[in-house]
């Protein structure tokens, strides 16, 4: 029983330091999203917040400040326009690490005006 605890234990580890890596070098990327051009202001009818809370709330915290899983990102007070460009790119699938086919279903529904409301109500929340 001890060596296939173990081994379960060993084998895990070495899963968790492989897919940190990969997360790691996939969010390497994350240069490119500067020199963005600026985004058009959020339409005031969308309620972002109540959007946020239905859709994004359970993994993302209420003030959005909880990490992303293995980047140690927080959504809350990135700037409006990266925000923008990381939802539009799971929604497009180029953009994200191991779990971003996680994130693409839950952003795929989302209208271009939706994205634009949530990433400024984001980019204020810190
Ligand atoms: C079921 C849980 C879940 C829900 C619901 C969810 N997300 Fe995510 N989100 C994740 C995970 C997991 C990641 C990391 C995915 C990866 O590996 O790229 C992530 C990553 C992100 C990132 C990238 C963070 C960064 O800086 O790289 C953004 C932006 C984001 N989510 C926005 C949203 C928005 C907006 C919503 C609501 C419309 C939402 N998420 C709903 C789990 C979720």
């Amino acid at each position: 029983m001890t060596r296939v605890r173990i081994l379960t234990i060993t084998i895990i580890f070495i899963g968790l330091v492989f897919f940190s890596n990969d997360i790691k070098d996939m969010y390497g990327e994350t240069q490119e999203f500067s020199n963005l051009p600026k985004a058009e202001a959020a339409d005031p009818s969308i309620d972002a917040r109540s959007l946020y809370n239905n859709k994004c709330m359970k993994c993302h915290g209420q003030m959005g400040t909880q990490k992303v899983p293995a980047t140690g990102l927080e959504l809350a007070g990135q700037a409006k326009e990266v925000l923008m460009a990381k939802i539009n790119g799971y929604k497009e699938l180029r953009y994200g690490g191991k779990l971003r086919g996680v994130m693409s279903s839950q952003v795929s529904g989302l209208t271009p005006q939706e994205v634009n409301a949530i990433s400024e109500y984001l980019s204020k929340l810190k």
